[in-house]
């Protein structure tokens, strides 16, 4: 049995199975209601509801008192509904909606994707999750007081573990410590999330432009847009210095056997044997096949001096300035602590 559920002040409309929390449905319908712990416990994902009758599921006490319950609140990670309803909820539109935490983590697992890529997930605490928009990235706080920032590249409706693709940085401080000591079990402790590198809503084709582990944020974004079914157009240009460091090509392979919206074009800095593609500067394989930028939106991210030259050059062929968006792979400077 399904109920319909509108979200006020919005309009928006999803359907909710029986059994299933207004949260994930409305998530699973992609909308971004706000919630932190997912688990009854924090409060974050409060609201009234309006209309209709709630199951309230299983919480914490604390989290919604009868005092709530009189006034109509309801937990949203929890409550099941029992008939069709009106909810009121402010939706997350963007970045400052969603509260900055720190959390103590574990790493799960680690994986090289390449000589010098490392997959890292961690797993938080069971009673917390981390509302991030597919984009964002996260800070590791260091013992020394140092912080380290890496992209989450796992899409927000995965979360059960926060996916980075780290970067081996020769002599770098963290990223030494990642390839060389860190192991499974490791606690850590993030703060996150953080940054502005979000998809924008738009009619407009998105063009996104990818340098190496710039592919971490982007593949959050692309996952989440398809899981979203995403009429947009979208094409992913991805930069690489070899083969071997195109470190996980059958993703935004398959994206493109799957989603008729979508083409992926790998470039190579330079060819090599049995290489039958693009290669050269990332952002000048865009530039040869695109005369005229202006009816686009580019996400571009990866080490800074690509982003510099993308912004420059995509200008130049007509993008409007607001329509280029990124995350440049700066390195923390020492006022951050470096
Ligand atoms: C918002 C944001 C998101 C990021 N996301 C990712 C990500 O998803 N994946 C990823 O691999 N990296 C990412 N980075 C870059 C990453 O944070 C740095 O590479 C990392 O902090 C290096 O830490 P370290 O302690 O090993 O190096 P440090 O000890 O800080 O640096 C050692 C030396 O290497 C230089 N250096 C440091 N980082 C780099 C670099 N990236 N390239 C070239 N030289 C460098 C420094 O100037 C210094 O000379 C991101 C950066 C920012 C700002
Ligand atoms: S109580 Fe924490 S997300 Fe619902």
């Amino acid at each position: 049995m399904s109920h319909q559920v509108t979200i006020q002040p919005s309009g928006h409309q999803f359907t909710v199975q029986s059994g299933e929390t207004l949260l994930s449905a409305a998530l699973n319908a992609g909308f971004a209601l706000p919630y932190g712990c997912r688990n009854g416990a924090c409060g974050a994902c409060k609201g009234k509801v309006l209309e209709g009758r709630v199951d309230y599921g299983v919480f914490q006490q604390g989290a919604l008192t009868e005092e709530d319950k009189r006034q109509g609140l309801a937990l949203f990670c929890c409550a099941k509904a029992e008939s069709d309803l009106s909810i009121e909820v402010k939706e997350v539109g963007a970045a400052k909606d969603i509260p900055i935490k720190t959390l103590p983590c574990r790493v799960e697992k680690l994986e090289k994707l390449a000589g010098d890529v490392m997959a890292v997930w961690l797993k938080l605490p069971s009673n917390e999750r981390l509302q991030f928009l597919p984009g964002q990235y996260i800070d590791f706080l260091l013992k020394d007081g140092r912080r380290r920032s890496f992209s989450l590249a796992n899409a927000p409706e995965a979360d059960s573990l926060l996916e980075l693709h780290i970067r081996h940085v020769p002599g770098g401080h963290f990223t030494e410590h990642v390839f060389n000591t860190m192991k499974a079990k490791d606690i850590m402790r993030i703060s996150g999330p953080h940054g502005s590198f979000f998809l924008r809503e738009s009619d407009k084709p998105a063009l996104f432009l990818a340098g190496g582990t710039g592919f971490a944020p982007i593949k959050s974004i692309l996952a989440h847009a398809f899981h979203q079914q995403t009429d947009r157009q979208m094409v992913l240009y991805w930069g690489a210095r070899d083969l071997a460091s195109l470190y996980q090509p059958q993703v935004p392979g398959d994206w493109q056997r799957e989603q008729g919206n979508f083409s992926f074009i790998p470039v190579l800095d330079a060819g090599q044997p049995g290489w039958p593609g693009r290669t050269g500067r990332v952002h000048e394989a865009v530039l040869a096949d695109f005369a005229d930028l202006s009816g686009w939106q580019v996400y571009a991210c990866g080490a800074p001096v690509m982003v510099a030259a993308a912004r420059q050059a995509f200008t130049a062929r007509g993008l409007p300035e607001g329509e280029f968006y990124s995350d440049s792979f700066d390195f923390q400077s020492p006022a951050a602590g470096a």
